[in-house]
């Protein structure tokens, strides 16, 4: 139901590839909004603490070996076992800012090379996101940011890098030409090798940009 009551709030996804720097810019955002008086929480994918999101866990650590397929739908699972949670907050007027969604879940999977249609699919009837924000940094950047923390922690003594299964440039490539296709009217796409503090600004003006795009009234932030 795409229907925008003047009460709920917004729902914005943050999109990126790994190590693009979503977390911090999310945590950002929330105090941001937070200040503005509006009520928002952060909430991110995989949601590790519920059962599902354990076994996506496991597998991301390399802990388990699962089936590409199954995977792509335990990260589906773990989306819509929070779906109604996500419902009713965001019709309770609280807008989500969301590390990471159904577009993680597509954008991964098919680079593994899973039907890109068939990767969609069990995304569908999810709520759909009002703003998604895609922090747009070269996968090599990515991958030197990779390899430069795994050197950190092979010094401090706490393992090699690359350390979760998808780490890798040649995948990271692939994911970010599915990010492509993925794109429509309701993203944004941002330098996330700017600056960190400019990347955050620029984050904020397309939040206020696209309230004022739209005639909605989840524009809790329409009221800047
Ligand atoms: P995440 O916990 O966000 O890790 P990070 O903080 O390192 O970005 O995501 C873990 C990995 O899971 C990440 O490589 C992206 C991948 N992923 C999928 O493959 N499918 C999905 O549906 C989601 C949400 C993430």
């Amino acid at each position: 139901n795409n229907q925008k009551s003047d009460s709920r709030g917004a729902l914005i996804v943050l999109e990126g590839l790994d190590r693009s720097g979503k977390t911090s810019q999310s945590c950002r955002l929330l105090s941001y909004l937070e200040g503005l008086g509006h009520p928002v929480e952060s909430w991110r994918f995989p949601d590790r603490n519920t059962g599902v999101g354990q076994m996506i866990s496991a597998y991301l650590a390399n802990k388990s070996q699962l089936d590409d397929h199954a995977i792509h739908l335990l990260f589906s699972a773990n989306r819509w076992e929070k779906r109604s949670l996500m419902e009713s907050k965001l019709r309770s007027g609280t807008t989500l800012i969301v590390d990471r969604y159904s577009f993680s879940g597509v954008a991964f999977s098919s680079a593994k090379g899973l039907d890109f249609e068939w990767c969609k699919a069990p995304e569908m009837g999810l709520p759909a996101p009002d703003l998604v924000l895609y922090l747009e940094i070269p996968p090599e950047v990515i991958c030197s940011i990779i390899m430069f923390v795994g050197e950190i922690r092979k010094a401090a003594e706490r393992g090699g890098y690359g350390g979760e299964r998808y780490e890798q440039l040649e995948f990271q490539k692939k994911v970010a030409r599915s990010y492509q296709m993925l794109y429509d009217a309701s993203w944004k796409a941002i330098d996330a090798g700017l600056p960190i503090e400019d990347v955050e600004k620029q984050l904020r003006e397309m939040v206020i940009w696209r309230s004022q795009t739209f005639d909605l009234k989840f524009l809790v932030l329409g009221s800047l």
